[in-house]
């Protein structure tokens, strides 16, 4: 299999995790380049249900290498009761999970000061973020004064962590929220590094190298284009660059070295957390999608907003992200639908909109334009060929892709790994 970045082409929860886990058999190695444990990627293997938040969705696969690149942000008490679930389960990430030296470390303080200044917003000004300390840790980042996976090994990282947990604790204060125990903190961040620092390594090295080698990669891209820090529905998004270029930076692999793009699109849409969805459905409907899609957060239990697909930020995400497929999932929740909605365009205060505005406030106002399109009524998730689906649903499928401009590489109809059609990829 070529070099391929896969990322999610709406608000996150597209399914990708589902998609690694299928396209892992052909690659060698599976790399996440941005985000921290605020995703949620599900993968379904007979009757186990995984939930992966930090470690790759490769892990599932015997043998695989599994690579935590340097644009993470890593919560190392995260990290670790992950590995032990998996341990649990009888999958050992030992010698084939490695993390970068230089990904940045969400510290206790992240979490409270991102729940915190949660607290502080109005509704309306709201993230809705997953509270789990990404915002504040990229914020550290930026800011040039987080502390680095490489810094678990240096002799000075009790005192970097002291020190960095009593500037902290101001900040928590200022906020109104809990201040943290140094001397506390400072104990469990000691025992966890013990224990994470075997994983730490230098994975731009080991990355290229493997693709010197002539090994597979495959890039498991987290939340979605509409999260994008530059890209996507600005304030209301997360941290990190979760479009196809952060698969470079987040990985230290030059772009003439990826070889083809795929997007995730689930068959309709869903967001969970605050911020403007043009296309929601607060009606039965989408209530109706909700249970059927069995649509809560898979890190947070959160209900996910759900409505119609909408192609103008279907569209938007294949321009920014130059996808070569489309992996279209959740395409047996439509079923029994008589007919379906389709959202080809925007207006507001009397103007059209083909792509998606920059301001929130017009974005915020936004009324889809809907065409309509027919729904079909017999169940596609036991269907194994394309050629078998409900006539209906395949010109759904093709009416996407058509107005889209991407090509369908995969379709999925369930959970489960059998549930995949392999259209052309
Ligand atoms: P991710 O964050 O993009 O990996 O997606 P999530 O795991 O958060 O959410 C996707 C949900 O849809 C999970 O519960 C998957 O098991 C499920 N899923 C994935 N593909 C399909 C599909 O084609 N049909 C159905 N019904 N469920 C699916
Ligand atoms: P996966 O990888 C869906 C959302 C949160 C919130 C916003 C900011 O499973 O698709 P953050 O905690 O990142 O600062 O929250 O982003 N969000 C996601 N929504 N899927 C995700 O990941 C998400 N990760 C963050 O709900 O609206
Ligand atoms: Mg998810």
């Amino acid at each position: 299999m070529p070099n391929t970045v896969l990322v999610g082409a709406q608000w996150g929860d597209e399914g990708k995790g589902k998609i690694i886990d299928v396209l892992t058999r052909e690659s060698d190695v599976v790399v996440r380049y941005q985000g921290g444990n605020n995703a949620g990627h599900t993968v379904k293997v007979g009757d186990q249900q995984y939930i992966l938040h930090l470690i790759p969705s490769g892990i599932l696969h015997e043998g695989k290498a599994c690579i935590i690149g340097n644009g993470l942000v890593v919560d190392l008490v995260g990290l670790m009761s992950e590995i032990d679930e998996l341990a649990d389960l009888g999958i050992s990430c030992d010698d084939r999970l490695y993390i970068s030296d230089r990904a940045h470390i969400v510290m206790p303080y992240h979490k409270e000061i991102d729940a915190a200044h949660e607290a502080t917003l109005k509704s309306g000004s709201k993230i809705g973020t997953t509270k789990r300390g990404i915002g504040p840790t990229y914020a550290d980042k930026v800011n040039r004064r987080a502390l680095r996976m490489c810094d678990l090994c240096s002799a000075d990282f009790e005192s970097k962590v002291r020190q960095s947990v009593e500037s902290a604790n101001a900040v928590i204060e200022a906020l109104g929220g809990t201040t943290l125990d140094v001397a506390e903190t400072v104990t469990n961040c000691m025992a966890l590094a013990e224990r994470v620092r075997p994983y730490v390594t230098d994975t731009i090295t080991l990355l290229n190298d493997m693709v010197k080698d002539g090994k597979q990669v495959l890039f498991e891209g987290a939340q979605g284009t509409m999260l994008d820090i530059d890209f996507g529905s600005y304030p209301f998004v997360t941290s990190s660059s979760a479009t196809a270029g952060g698969a470079c930076t987040g990985s230290g692999l030059s772009p003439n070295k990826i070889d083809r793009v795929i997007g995730v699109l689930k068959a309709y849409t869903t967001r969970v957390g605050e911020g403007p969805m043009p296309t929601e459905l607060t009606d039965e409907d989408g209530e109706a999608l909700r249970k059927k899609g069995a649509e809560f957060g898979a890190t947070t239990g959160r209900p996910r907003r759900c409505g119609w697909f909408d192609a103008v930020v279907a569209r938007y995400a294949a321009v920014i992200n130059g996808f070569d497929y489309w992996c279209i999932t959740k395409l047996d929740v439509l079923d029994g639908h008589e007919k379906i909605k389709v959202c080809v365009a925007y207006e507001c205060d009397g103007k059209r909109y083909d792509s998606v505005p920059a301001d929130i406030q017009i974005l915020e106002k936004c009324v889809p334009v809907y065409e309509e399109v027919d729904g079909w009524c017999s169940p596609t998730t036991d269907i194994t060929e394309y050629d078998d689906l409900p006539e209906n649903a395949k010109k759904y499928v093709e009416y996407i892709c058509k107005i889209t401009d991407v090509k369908l590489g995969v379709l999925s109809v369930g959970p489960k790994r059998s549930a995949t059609l392999r259209v052309a990829i």
